[in-house]
């Protein structure tokens, strides 16, 4: 079968109103702004709202840019890592709040969780269907500890989301991929029922380096293409020493890097879509540009997908 293309219909992003800045939180914590900044590259980060209700508020933005109705979604693919319930899934209810009238489950990968949906769009493309919703969605304060030093100052809530849909004309498609875990590293980041995040900072830090890179030479060995081909990328946002890290041994440079995580903190799994979205609005990703999205996050999971894009603002 003919490959059906991949494209970005629309876009969408939502973070949530209450803003917890890195003083605040040295209010409560021997911490201090400069500190989180300099280790970080963290500002402030977003409070409030469910996993449900970010997720739909960005879907619906992404729809409307889409100019697509519910109807014409034919799948629901949610990634989080903070779901309001561990039973049932999000997603339906997700689906519910949009009017949706398909399939919807949730994709629990971490922070990798919203390229792993990319890619698994592609392959429902594939199969013949038209549109897949692709949704990152955090609520990330219901399992962070904000008097812990070592958790607290990173994570943030927040939303994004994709409507890919199929492109015919095929300028615009899916060049290369990757995905992997290894279980290895469980211990190094988790939360156990009922409790908040737990990490081994230092080890994820190594570990996130070392995944980056494995998962971007693999999806760039796939797609053909050298690191100088990349016209964007768009790492996860955890922290920028770890993006600098990796790019030292990748190749890549910060200017041709998508960042957000300022703004936001670590969103998880709706980190990425968070920054495409402001780069779309920055006007920094143009008609024919190929664009790397690389996620990293606790499993370990990794992914990594190369795209090129096509359309206006979508
Ligand atoms: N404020 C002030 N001082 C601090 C803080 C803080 N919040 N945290 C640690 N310190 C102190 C330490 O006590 C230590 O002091 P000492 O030198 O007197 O012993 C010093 O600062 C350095 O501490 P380190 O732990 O070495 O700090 P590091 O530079 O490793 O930064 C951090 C810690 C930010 C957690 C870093 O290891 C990191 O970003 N790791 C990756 C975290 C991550 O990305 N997690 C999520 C990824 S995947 C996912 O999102 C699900």
């Amino acid at each position: 079968m003919q490959h059906p293309g991949f494209r970005f219909a629309g876009i969408g992003s939502y973070l949530p109103d209450e803003i917890v800045t890195n003083d605040d939180l040295a209010a409560n914590m021997d911490t201090s702004d400069q500190w989180i900044r300099e280790r970080t590259g963290i500002g402030q980060r977003h409070v409030g709202g469910s996993t449900s209700s970010l997720a739909a508020e960005a879907a619906s933005r992404a729809m409307k840019r889409a100019n697509v109705s519910p109807a014409d979604i034919d799948q629901l693919l949610l990634a989080t890592t903070s779901p309001d319930y561990i039973c049932p899934g999000t997603a339906p209810a997700v689906a519910e709040i949009l009017g949706l009238d398909c399939g919807a489950l949730d994709i629990q990968a971490a922070c990798s969780g919203w390229v792993y949906g990319l890619v698994m769009a592609n392959g429902l493309l594939l199969q013949g269907m038209k549109r897949v919703l692709v949704v990152g969605a955090e609520a990330l304060d219901q399992i962070t500890d904000y008097t812990d030093r070592n958790t607290g100052i990173l994570f943030g809530n927040g939303a994004g989301a994709a409507v890919v849909e199929a492109d015919p004309t095929g300028e615009s498609e899916l060049l290369g991929w990757d995905m992997g875990a290894d279980g290895k590293y469980v211990s190094i980041l988790y939360a156990e029922h009922g409790d908040v995040l737990k990490m081994d900072g230092k080890e994820v830090f190594r570990q996130a380096v070392t995944a980056m890179q494995r998962s971007a030479s693999n999806a760039l060995e796939m797609a053909g293409l050298d690191v100088d081909d990349i016209d964007l990328v768009i790492p996860h946002q955890a922290n920028v020493r770890i993006v600098e890290a990796a790019w030292k041994r990748i190749g890549f440079t910060m200017e041709k890097t998508g960042m957000r995580l300022e703004e936001t903190g670590n969103t998880s799994a709706a980190s990425i879509p968070l920054v495409l979205d402001k780069m779309l609005d920055d006007g920094r990703i143009r008609e024919g540009n190929t664009v790397m999205f690389l996620g990293f996050g606790a499993g370990m999971t990794w992914a990594t997908a190369i795209v090129r894009y096509a359309g206006e603002r979508s």
